[in-house]
């Protein structure tokens, strides 16, 4: 798990935490970093002791962006043959809740790489934006995509379009962040929300997420479906049995994830 050169991984109760660690280019993502979080965040997913991830970075920078220095002289071809980026996909399907706890930019692939998390918690020095327009591109990794749903059509065209950056305070009114905490608290709120996840049933938190991201997939229609069928499924663990009984005897449920 120590292997990693742009990652730093740990482990508080089930939780798993993944720092990003490019200090020298304020975390942009290049291929070894998608690389290094895709491979940890499918480790932390195959590990039935974690039940939520929390993805965070430094003071300065969640991430600056996609790295701009390795791309620059890429060719169209190449960066179709080798994308850089493809882990990011597979990092968006991990089955365990992910939160992103925000510090600094998270700009252009940074600002994606929050939004292919479940729950964006931001530190009040947070600042979010999609400036790829200036640098004669688009966003590659969502940005066009999940910004909208996230914050509306006429919101996320703004900022595409012009590139400028939103503050904590305009994200969180925004709807793209859940909560603005003191910067020096970030770290403590992002703990304590995980814990609350991670103390659910994990077959559960995994039908719970799924279904959520079918919201961002399907239409209405289809999507109310994928929930009922998901929702009836769950009749058959025993966690369901045991939250609702908890319930009624009223006391806390001890999940077994089963
Ligand atoms: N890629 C590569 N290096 C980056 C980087 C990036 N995205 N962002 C910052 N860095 C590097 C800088 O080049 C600098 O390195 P040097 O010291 O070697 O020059 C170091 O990180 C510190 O950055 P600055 O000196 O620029 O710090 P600052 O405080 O003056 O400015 C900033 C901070 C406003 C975030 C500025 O660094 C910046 O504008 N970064 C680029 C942001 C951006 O355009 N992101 C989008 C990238 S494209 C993308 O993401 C495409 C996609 O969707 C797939």
């Amino acid at each position: 798990m120590s292997d990693y050169s742009t990652i730093l991984l740990s482990t508080r109760g089930r939780v798993g935490w993944i720092t990003l660690n490019r200090p020298e280019a304020l975390n942009a993502l290049n291929s070894t970093l998608v690389e290094e979080l895709a491979a940890a965040a499918a480790a932390f997913d195959a590990d039935e002791e974690i039940g939520c991830i929390v993805v965070t970075g430094s003071e300065r920078a969640f991430a600056a962006g996609a790295d701009i220095k390795q791309m620059e002289d890429r060719s169209a071809v190449e960066m179709s043959l080798r994308n850089p980026f493809v882990g990011l996909e597979a990092f968006s399907r991990v089955r365990t809740p992910v939160i992103a706890a925000v510090a600094g930019y998270a700009l252009g692939g940074g600002c994606e790489l929050a939004m292919a998390c479940d729950i964006i918690l931001a530190a009040d020095t947070a600042r979010f934006g999609q400036p790829e327009i200036t640098l004669g591109v688009i966003p590659g990794l969502g940005g066009t995509q999940r910004l909208p749903r996230a914050i509306g059509y006429y919101k996320a065209a703004e900022l595409v379009l012009t590139g400028r950056m939103m503050d904590a305070a305009e994200a969180e009114r925004a709807g793209l962040v859940s909560r603005v905490v003191p910067a020096a608290d970030l770290f403590a709120e992002a703990e304590a929300m995980a814990e609350q996840i991670a103390a659910k049933s994990l077959p559960v938190l995994y039908a719970a997420k799924e279904s959520l991201r079918a919201s961002l997939e399907t239409g209405a229609a289809e999507g109310l479906r994928f929930e009922k069928q998901v929702f009836t499924s769950l009749f058959a663990l025993d966690d369901q049995k045991e939250g609702m009984a908890a319930f009624r005897e009223k006391r806390a449920p001890r999940f077994t994830n089963r």
